[in-house]
């Protein structure tokens, strides 16, 4: 386990700084991790994962699918983020909303609806249970129901 996660955190390690390059402008200096000063604490991640959660429900809805992509993966670099910065989060409960992720990329690629519709819920099954194993089950996760970005248009 222990090297399994050793091997993960390289990986990840690695595969950041190549996710960032992806927006020209977003490529951060040589010498530090594109997401230190950003970090602050998990909460403030979370709020920014629950925010990004929200909008690819949305941005689904709308079948933007260059947009799924590229939020899917914003998502992926915080949960990334905090599992660098916060080691005590168990590495299956990333990867069990990693999958799910990965999919959303894959429906995003092969602009496959139902394939979108069953990842989020698997994501969003995935945000909670690692609530409930962090002993927050009180944050519980669902579909949006209203998205608050009213001033991004998600259609194509
Ligand atoms: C690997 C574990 C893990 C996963 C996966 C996870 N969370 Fe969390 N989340 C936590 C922990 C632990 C906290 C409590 C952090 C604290 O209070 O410091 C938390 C807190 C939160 C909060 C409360 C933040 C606040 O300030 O009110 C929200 C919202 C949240 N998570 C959303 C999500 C969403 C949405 C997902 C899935 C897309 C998700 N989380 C996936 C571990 C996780």
């Amino acid at each position: 386990m222990k090297r399994f996660l050793t091997g993960f955190l390289i990986a990840v390690f690695t595969l950041a700084p190549v996710m960032a390059e992806q927006v020209p402008f977003a490529t951060p200096p040589s010498d530090r991790n594109p997401s230190e000063p950003a970090v602050g604490t998990l909460a403030n991640i979370m709020a920014t994962i629950q925010l990004r959660h929200i909008k690819l429900w949305f941005i689904g809805k709308a079948k933007n699918w260059d947009l799924l992509n590229y939020e899917a993966k914003k998502l992926e670099d915080d949960f990334i983020a905090a599992a660098l910065f916060y080691r005590n989060l168990p590495i299956d409960n990333v990867l069990l909303v990693d999958k799910p992720l990965k999919r959303l990329m894959e429906a995003a690629k092969k602009k496959d609806y139902s394939l979108y519709t069953k990842a989020f819920d698997e994501l969003t099954a995935g945000c909670n249970s690692c609530h409930v194993a962090g002993q927050v089950g009180y944050i519980h996760i669902q579909l949006p129901k209203s998205s608050p970005f009213s001033d991004q248009s998600y259609e194509r």
